[in-house]
């Protein structure tokens, strides 16, 4: 039976590993907040209590832990990988990916990058798209594993590609969201029904289906039970605009966003949904 490591049982974490046991893998479980572990604990997960254990036996380690900082920090303290293959499926810079997979053939191990798009829901129903960035053969050795949270993950290419990717995504994601919110306050601000802008938006070439999946939330102002939260989507969109700015590229359109996501620290929003990015594009 294929052993797995699962380090960092956040959002995405528990999903992932919740995943992994359903498809009948030997799944082992870490996280800094013990308390995050114990529902996966009862539903048939190993808990790993000793860090330095959890590469044991050519176990596969995953980590989906916040950033590229806790991920090093947390790989590290393992030390010896014994031959294990490590898989970051959290977002981090494509520097902070290259640097990893350097620190982790030091302690012994192998490494391809995996990032995902999608969240809880697809994690559990095996539908993330994964990008992967790393060694073909190491691709090719992990994929069964891979294809258990996705119907066809991908090899983009080398290591720093598959991160790449994945901030490209999410910048998408800060930028759509933030496109449809403004538009849906003017809108109403205007007194034009929704569902009469939402129509001609509907039909038209501008029409992205996350304007639909989030809509209702917007016009409820419900940004409960989040499945990526408002300072994760901030952290992204910061990792972007380094990203672009190491590549020589005009980012004004994009630090307006950010510091628009900014004023979410500290408050309620931050560890909600999102899109609660729409309380942010009225002013107050
Ligand atoms: N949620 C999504 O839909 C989604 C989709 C694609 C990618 N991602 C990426 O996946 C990663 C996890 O996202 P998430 O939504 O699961 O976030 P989350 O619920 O906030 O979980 C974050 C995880 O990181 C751990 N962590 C944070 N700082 C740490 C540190 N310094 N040392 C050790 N552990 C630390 C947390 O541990 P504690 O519980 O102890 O705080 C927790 O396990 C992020 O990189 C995110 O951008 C998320």
């Amino acid at each position: 039976m294929t052993s797995v490591a699962v380090l960092g049982t956040g959002l995405l974490g528990t999903a992932i590993a919740t995943r992994l046991l359903e498809q009948g893998l030997n799944v082992h479980v870490w996280n800094r907040d013990p308390a995050r572990i114990v529902s996966l604990v009862e539903k048939g997960a190993t808990a790993i209590d000793d860090l330095g254990q959890a590469a044991k036996n050519n176990r596969v380690v995953i980590s989906v832990l916040r950033d590229g900082a806790a991920t090093a920090s947390v790989i590290g303290t393992i030390g010896d990988l014994q031959s294990s293959t490590v898989v970051p499926m959290g977002t981090m810079g494509v520097e902070e990916s290259r640097k990893l997979a350097t620190q982790v053939a030091n302690q012994g191990g192998r490494y391809l990058e995996a990032p995902v798009l999608g969240s809880k829901p697809q994690a559990l129903n095996g539908s993330l798209l994964v990008m992967a960035g790393g060694e073909e053969q190491v691709f090719e050795e992990q994929h069964p594993l891979l294809s258990h949270l996705s119907q066809d993950p991908l090899l983009v290419g080398p290591v720093g590609s598959g991160a790449a990717t994945k901030l490209a995504l999410n910048q998408l994601i800060a930028s759509l969201t933030h496109s449809f919110s403004i538009s849906l306050q003017l809108i109403q601000q205007a007194g034009v029904p929704v569902e009469t802008f939402m129509t001609i938006l509907r039909t038209s070439a501008l029409y992205a289906p996350t304007f639909d999946k989030k809509l209702q939330r917007m016009l409820d102002h419900n940004y409960a039970d989040p499945n990526f939260s408002t300072a994760l989507l901030r952290k992204d969109l910061g990792l972007f605009l380094e990203e672009a700015t190491t590549a020589g590229l005009q980012n004004q359109g994009l630090t307006g966003l950010l510091t628009l996501l900014e004023q979410a620290k500290g408050t309620d929003l931050d560890e909600q949904d999102y899109c609660a990015l729409h309380e942010l594009t009225v002013l107050k």
